[in-house]
């Protein structure tokens, strides 16, 4: 969840730190801080609140070449500045900062305490400085003290550390979250994500669980077990390169906008004009899959919905799983055999982790769908689909969605041999160029309900999905309170909350259904909620709020999700609110 950086004989360290946090701060925002060795000090600066309070701060020059920074989304501690990262050891022997939760900090904690250590924080980061600390003072060796340590703390960590004024060398250990090393020039770096390495790093190092070492200038040294480690050399999509708003004013925006491209990069890579591009082992085990399951959080999980029902098109038997369940209640089909498919962004979700490893354990194969090349995710599953939607910045995911949805569609449609989709993604994209045209339509209607307390999304089918999908796009950016039923539910308790002016968002994309769902919102209107419709022209009625052209019915939630995405996003802009960083959440949640 939180951002770590660090560099090694960094000419520019400033910026680097500063801009590195900049690029990281979609991972949490309740503090940021830096720490950096000048003149044989240690100097530390931290603030509660965004990277752009940091950078006030550090007005002036820093005469250093050593540095770790990190931004902060609180697990344990208020953001107070005590408990900012870096957090320094009682010995002030080391300083360091962490991502990731430390399961037995409190008994660590007691046992430090009892031998002497007083804490300044509330925070597991500055139990595990001690840790390594109490350590040192025994062996006199950082590296066997973070070996020792590692087998003491329970839980998981990444870390980057600066070992009393040492300016040659910037020491890392890796549990369960994410950190890996980037080798540029005379200078090395470390970073919980490639971001903030990719313009200064040409080749990059993932480090493995329970790894530890340091890197100096011109080497990289990585231990497991107090074993020295080999590693292999990997790279990153230049797509990274692309975090600028060109113009925009927020990412969002620029995200939903990008959607269109995002689709026809996908037939690119997935489609060589003849045939699709989808490995050929992968594709098999598909087809003798009986089973496929998918596990997946938030957005991804929605996404996986709609998997689901594209599976089952082509007579595959599907489920989709919430992985925070999965992971506590692992089911695994008793007969036949069962593919696990993990949608994830980021692929770095915690709790998606946690369940790849019981399957793998388990021995079943496992696609990981994923915008991150080189993710844990991605790493570990036996095969893997990557987005190419390009970097998403804003907390609350749009373009990831579609391309995970499309994605989908495209693999589906593969296993059978249909070509003959790649035609319709085509021609949805005119559709989605058509939303994009109508936003200033959606954007009415987003004043008119911007301060409304509650808001209800229906749908009937694929538009159900999306109405879930929608409800929550609606409720991380704009806090208004927002829920998703099945049309059909509506009278079996949702209706009770329905007052006056309340606003139900009903999509209908399928003839099927489409006399249904208008007996929803006749209920709706009879208890004097307003109703604002988003339907395909073959299913259009006067009065209807947003009408869009006929399509595919199985591509239509590409279309109806970015309605529903401008609307949360006007919203959330008349409402004031910070659109790209909306309170509470981080944008790739790395602990359970
Ligand atoms: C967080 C983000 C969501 C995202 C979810 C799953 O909650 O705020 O936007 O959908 O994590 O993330 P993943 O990277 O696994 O798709």
């Amino acid at each position: 969840m939180c951002g770590i950086v660090g560099a090694v004989n960094c000419k520019n360290l400033k910026s680097f730190l500063l801009k590195g946090l900049k690029s990281l701060d979609y991972r949490g925002y309740d503090s940021a801080g830096v720490a950096y060795i000048e003149n044989d000090v240690i100097n530390m600066h931290r603030v509660v609140g965004r990277v752009e309070l940091l950078e006030n701060e550090l007005s002036g020059p820093i005469n250093s070449r050593i540095g770790i920074g990190h931004t902060r989304w609180a697990t344990h501690g208020e953001p107070l500045i005590k408990n900012c990262h870096p957090q320094k050891s009682f010995h002030e022997t080391f300083t360091l900062v962490h991502n990731g939760v430390i399961e037995n900090y409190l008994e660590l904690k007691r046992d430090l305490i009892k031998k002497g250590y007083a804490f300044t924080s509330d925070t597991d980061t500055e139990v595990i400085a001690n840790v390594i600390d109490k350590e040192y003072e025994n062996t006199h060796d950082v590296l066997l003290s973070i070996n020792n340590a590692l087998k003491i703390i329970d839980g998981s960590l990444a870390i980057a550390m600066i070992f009393k004024n040492d300016k040659e060398h910037l020491y890392f250990a890796k549990r369960k979250s994410p950190l890996l090393i980037g080798i540029g020039t005379d200078t090395n770096y470390l970073a919980s994500d490639a971001l903030p390495m990719i313009k200064v790093a040409h080749k990059f190092i993932d480090l493995s669980d329970d790894q530890y070492g340091y890197i100096s200038k011109d080497d990289v040294k990585i231990f497991k077990d107090q074993k020295e480690c080999a590693y292999k050399y990997t790279t990153r999509n230049a797509e990274l390169l692309n975090i600028d708003l060109n113009g925009y004013p927020h990412y969002m925006l620029k995200e939903i906008e990008e959607i269109p491209a995002c689709m026809s990069r996908l037939i690119d890579n997935y489609y060589d004009g003849k045939e699709f591009k989808f490995s050929k082992e992968m594709l098999k085990a598909f087809k003798d899959a009986d089973t496929i399951s998918f596990i997946a959080c938030g957005t991804s999980y929605h996404a996986s919905l709609i998997g689901k029902y594209y599976f089952e098109k082509i007579n595959k038997r599907a489920n989709v799983y919430i992985a925070s369940e999965w992971a506590y209640f692992p089911k695994f089909e008793s007969k036949g055999k069962e593919v696990f498919v993990m949608v994830s962004q980021s692929g770095e979700t915690a709790d998606v982790i946690s369940c790849m490893k019981l399957i793998k354990k388990h021995g079943n194969d496992t696609l990981t769908i994923t915008n991150t090349k080189g993710s844990t995710l991605e790493r570990d599953a036996t095969y893997s689909c990557l987005l190419y939607a390009g970097v998403e910045i804003a907390v609350a995911s749009t373009k990831a969605y579609n391309a995970q949805v499309a994605l989908l569609y495209l693999l589906t449609n593969a296993i059978v041999e249909n070509t003959s989709s790649i035609g319709l993604l085509k021609n949805n994209n005119i559709v989605l160029k058509q939303v994009i045209s109508m936003k200033k339509d959606i954007k009415k209607i987003a004043n008119k309900i911007k301060d409304s307390s509650h808001a209800f999304f229906l749908g009937r089918g694929l538009d159900y999905y999306v109405a879930l999908e929608g409800s929550l796009k609606l409720k991380e950016i704009t806090y208004i309170h927002s829920e998703a039923f099945p049309g059909g539910e509506l009278k079996h308790g949702p209706l009770a909350l329905v007052e006056k002016g309340t606003p139900v968002f009903g999509f209908i994309t399928n003839k099927c259904i489409e006399a249904a769902i208008r007996g929803n919102f006749s209920e709706v209107k009879a208890r004097k909620g307003t109703v604002y419709s988003f339907v395909t022209k073959e299913n259009a009625k006067k009065g209807d709020d947003i009408v869009i052209d006929d399509l595919d019915v199985d591509l239509a939630p590409l279309a109806i999700v970015m309605i529903a995405q401008y609307l949360a996003y006007y919203t959330a802009l008349a409402r004031n609110n910070d659109i790209d960083k909306p309170r509470n959440l981080a944008k790739s949640v790395t602990v359970e």
